[in-house]
Parts: structure tokens; sequence; C-alpha cells
């Protein structure tokens, strides 16, 4: 069988990856890929949100899979595209998408379900959500555009002004465009975050080990969010006992509520969540593996991915026996580009791959890399590389992932020097 993997990231990388082990996969490709991808499949020169030829691409070639990676194409319809031709997708059709596509739509799935999440209230423009603001009284607000706005669209405020500040960029000055044409204010929630992710048939719902990312860019979770410096998994934060209240009164309600709503979610069901003093609580849910967190899950997890999308798809996850995992924990270290996340420059030559790649339970995903006409590995985005390791404890496996890291260089390279810190000290504490 042959595969398709939409998208460019690291994420796809390591979807890439793992499904060219298979025995039951012929041939991968990837859509458009990067320079990593292009070691581990093969890469076709089609854009993510170019479906016409994604299309004729899969019937030319006799895929028998495709596998959309990030939010973008699922919350276009990719899928739904796709299967109006007869072509098999992995993902939710653009009406589930839209637990991504729209906080919203998702903050109604889940009062409807009863699922613990953070107060909200939606508004369609400014004046209102000001005297909102002006007569309420709670610690902090959070202002969220509805659409998709590349992670950036939320505004956490610990004060009155920064919410006023927050709701005239996104409503008034709509930075993040049409995505801000509604917006809801929550309470702020404080916690530690985790990640879990889950898939689904829309029936069953096989629970993948939890993760925890690091969105601050720089060391001790400060400075300016990123699309994610680092993860790990698991994450004790998430013991058994919580990861089953977790399944039971989050994923459950959620994917049975949609169900209701003729919703039904197929793909991956990825519950951002904060671990308050309260108990667990929903920030968010999108709907694909989370980048990077799928690149640690998936260099751990035993079990053919491709006969796991292949069931999701035909609804007979309930068939498959549990997930199998390698026991020893992963962590992946983003490398970035100099200036990420603002401004930062492209196309400077990346060294030391190979002896990174040599390293015993070490990998590298590629994320924004090009090869250039000389066959020269180039950096193309802000974040570059996730150096992901296995090891005997966490610690282990961030000495590994370092050690790697110090191999590759370009110029202006940079990482957060702390990934799963936090995991090393809750577990020797305990
Ligand atoms: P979201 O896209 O909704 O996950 O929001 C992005 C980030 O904003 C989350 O990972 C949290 O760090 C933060 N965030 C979102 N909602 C809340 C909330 N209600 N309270 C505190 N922080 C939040
Ligand atoms: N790691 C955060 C995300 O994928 O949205």
């Amino acid at each position: 069988m042959n595969v398709l993997v939409v998208g460019n990231g690291g994420r796809e990388h390591a979807l890439a990856w793992k499904l060219s082990q298979s025995p039951n996969v012929a041939k991968v490709y990837v859509a458009p890929g990067n320079a990593g991808t292009a070691l581990d499949a093969e890469n076709v020169d089609i854009a993510q949100d170019d479906f016409a030829a994604l299309i004729q691409f899969a019937k030319d070639r006799k895929i028998g899979l495709t596998v959309v990676g990030p939010e973008a194409p699922l919350v276009a319809g990719l899928v739904d595209a796709f299967t109006a031709e007869g072509l098999r997708a992995f993902g939710p059709s653009k009406k589930a998408a839209q637990m991504e596509g729209s906080k919203i739509f998702c903050k109604e799935v889940l009062n409807r379900a009863l699922v613990p999440t953070a107060r909200s209230q939606t508004f369609d423009n400014s004046a209102d959500a000001y005297d909102y603001i002006r007569a309420s009284y709670q610690n902090g607000y959070v202002v969220k555009a509805e659409g998709l706005a590349a992670g950036k669209g939320v505004v956490v405020c610990s004060s009155k002004e920064e919410a006023f500040e927050a709701v005239k960029q996104i409503a008034d000055d709509r930075a993040f465009g049409d995505a801000g044409a509604r917006f809801l204010i929550e309470e702020r929630l404080v916690g530690q975050e985790a990640s879990v992710l889950a898939i689904t048939d829309g029936q069953t719902i096989m629970t993948l080990q939890p993760a925890q990312d690091h969105k601050a860019a720089y060391d001790g979770d400060s400075g300016p969010n990123t699309g994610g410096m680092g993860a790990y998994c698991p994450a004790s934060l998430v013991d058994d006992r919580k990861l089953h209240w977790i399944e039971e009164k989050i994923l459950v309600p959620t994917v049975f509520t949609l169900n209701r709503m003729d919703t039904k979610f197929k793909g991956v069901l990825y519950a951002g969540l904060m671990m308050t003093p309260q108990g667990p609580r929903v920030l968010e849910y999108n709907a694909r593996f989370g980048d990077p967190e799928c690149q640690p899950l998936l260099f751990r997890l035993k079990t053919d991915l491709y006969e796991v999308m292949e069931a999701t798809i035909d609804e007979r996850l309930g068939m498959l026996d549990p997930l199998v995992w390698d026991d020893r924990p992963a962590v992946c270290v983003v490398m970035a580009s100099k200036g990420y996340p603002g401004k930062y420059e492209k196309g400077f030559e990346i060294t030391g791959l190979d002896d990174a790649a040599a390293l015993p339970d070490v990998k590298v995903f590629h994320a924004g890399t090009k090869l250039d006409e000389n066959g020269v590995v180039r950096t193309n985005g802000g974040r570059v590389l996730d150096v992901v390791a296995l090891g005997d404890s966490v610690a282990d496996a961030k000495r590994k992932a370092y050690e790697a890291v110090s191999k590759i260089h370009w110029e202006g390279a940079w990482s957060r020097s702390d990934i799963a810190d936090k995991e090393i000290k809750a577990t020797s504490q305990s």
C-alpha cells in the first residue's frame, strides 16, 4: 500500500518515518515535505492547500491512505474532498475539525458534554466585550480569537487593562483577520499544562500516553509563546488514575456529544489540559497530532500506526489490541533559528546531522529544512529540527537529546536548555 502524508513539519516527518516502518506500507510520499522527509520518504512538490493536485496525485499513484498532519487543510475540508473522490484519508471531516477551527464551537461541545473547562463568554463586537470586562471581577482573563491563528490568537491577561488591549487587537485591529470576527473571554486558569491525545473512530477511544509541550520560548518558561520548543512523554503529571479520569470525564463525553450533534469525530483528538487544583480542565481541543508532542510519542509507539489509522477509517478500532509502547521515556528538543518566534533568516547550511544520527536511541526529525540544488540541508523556518532521544530515565533521555543537539550546527542555532527539567524534578522527588 502507498501512503501520502500531507504537511511539511516535524510532525509530518515523524508520521512519514513511523508509517514507512509498517510491513503493509510499500512507499510513503510527503507533500510538500522537507529535507528530512526526503530521506525517510519521497517528497512531492504539492502544497497542502492544493486539494485538486493532491487528489490527482493520490489517484495517479494509487495511494491507499492519506494522512493529513496540520489543522489548516483539515479545517478546510481535505478529508471530505478525498472521501468524495472515493479516496481514504485519516483525519476528521471539515465539520468535526471545527473542534479546532472554531473555539466557540468547541466551547459549545464542552459545555453540552459537561466537560470541565474555563467559564467563558462569546462576543462579536468589542463594545460588549469592554462592558463585560468592566463589570466583571475575575482573576485574569484570556481573550481568544475564534478561528485559526497559527497558535497566536490567544492572549492571556493579568489585568483588565491587558484584557481591553487584547480585545482591541483581536476585534478592532483584526490582528488575526477574520479569525477574530468572533471571540471568547475566559476565566484565567492556573496550573501545569499537559497534552492528552487520543485516536478515535467516533466509537472507541485509544488514548495515547500523556505528553508535555514547552510553549514558552526561553528557559524557565519565560519569553513569548512559540509553536513548542520541546516535549517529553510520558508526563507523570498525568498519572494512570488521572488519565483514567480524563478518559471518562473528558474524552468519552466529548466524542459522544459530538455524535449526538451528528458530527462524528474520526482522527486524533488532542486535549490541551490545565491541571488545576480543582482537577484537569480543557483549555482547547486540537483535531490532529500535536507538534512537537507527536515526535516523542511516535518514537515510543511500537504498534503499527498504519493499522491503527486504517482501523480508524473503517470504524473498527475496538477490534485492535491496546497500543504497545517502548517503556523508555522520550525527550524532544527543538532547535530554532536566531530570532524565532520573531523575525528570522532562512537558508543557513546545517552541519553535523550525520554525527547526531549516528548516536544510539536518537532520531532527528526535520521541521523547517530544505535541500538546496546541491543537496545541502539548509534552514527554512523558525523551528528547524526536532531532536528526539529515548533513555532509561527522563534525565538519561534528556542527556542523549542534548548530546545530539551539540553535534548539530548552523549560524544562529539555539534551543532551550531545560526541556523536561520539570519532569526530572518531579520524578526525583517521588
Ligand atoms: P489554546 O490555543 O486555547 O490552547 O491556548 C493557548 C495557550 O494559552 C494554552 O496553552 C495556555 O497556555 C493558554 N491558555 C488558554 N486558555 C487559558 C485559560 N483559560 N487560562 C490560562 N491559560 C490559558
Ligand atoms: N504543541 C502544540 C500544538 O501542536 O498545538
